[in-house]
């Protein structure tokens, strides 16, 4: 099973990455399912019932969230009946939505979870014990387990790779927005990357516009942050192929810019 996922979505920019590159994408590696983190969609914050659907009309089989799911308050209005939205899993119990799907493959059935981490975040239920507890329930139908961890620090999301190591098909980090680069196996057969990456703006600090952000940091003063909307964008992706088991076989960084450019 080859599945393909591409990192935080930011924006018009970022959907537009979405729309010009999933079919070409899509013709290069021949993904069996496409998982797409859209929690910055809509101009960096949250998403709306459009952009949700325009990004299964793109081909888009499962979108997955993060610590932005909320932005946008329409969210209330449909994250019920989006059946392809995962948000993370570690938000109290009874809210809205679901932390875990399962997409049918011909005849293989995946799992795809999403959870976020506390370190330098908002404190959610404690995502090492609710993976226990969804992989437990995802492998009682299917060994094959793809986990978006929605993190800040590299090491909750090492600890997190490594405490699933064997358990889960992949454990792939979102939220930092800078692509890493040690995708590798681990040596239970689990595939991990720390950071897919960002889809968006090519050219400010983690899609927003440069001047307000480097305000900030020389005044201290709050400012107002603001998506870019025009210019250089890029694509973050990794491609990840799995063996009968479930288990990963290869992880594959992909990332498409002005400066790498995509190769047929
Ligand atoms: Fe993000
Ligand atoms: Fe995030």
């Amino acid at each position: 099973m080859r599945l393909l996922f591409v990192g935080d979505v930011v924006g018009s920019l970022g959907r537009k990455m979405v729309s010009d590159y999933l079919p070409r994408l899509k013709k290069k590696y021949h993904p069996q399912l496409t998982i797409v983190n859209g929690e910055n969609a809509a101009a960096g914050r949250g998403i709306t019932e459009k952009i949700y659907k325009g990004f299964l009309q793109d081909g888009v089989d499962i979108v997955t969230m993060g610590n932005h799911t909320w932005d946008n308050k329409a969210i209330f209005e449909f994250i019920q009946d989006a059946k392809k939205m995962v948000r993370p899993a570690n938000f109290p119990e009874g809210t809205a939505g679901q932390g875990m799907v399962f997409v049918k493959i011909n005849t293989e059935e995946i799992a795809i979870i999403n959870l976020q981490a506390r370190s330098f975040m908002v404190d959610l239920d404690d995502p090492f014990r609710k993976a226990d507890q969804l992989i437990a329930e995802a492998r009682a139908r299917t060994p094959f387990i793809f986990v978006d961890f929605h993190g800040e620090t590299t090491s909750e999301k090492q600890a997190m790779g490594w405490y699933l190591d064997g358990r889960v098909s992949a454990v792939v980090g979102t939220h930092t927005h800078v692509q890493t680069n040690d995708s590798r196996i681990l040596p239970k057969g689990t595939a991990y990357m720390t950071d897919v990456g960002m889809t968006g703006p090519y050219d400010g600090i983690l899609g927003m516009k440069k001047e307000p952000v480097m305000e900030k940091f020389l005044t201290a003063l709050p400012q107002r942050f603001e998506v870019i909307e025009s210019g250089r964008s890029l694509l973050s992706a990794c491609v990840i192929d799995l063996d009968k088991h479930g288990l990963a076989q290869k992880i594959e960084a992909v990332q498409i810019s002005d400066d790498r450019p995509f190769r047929e």
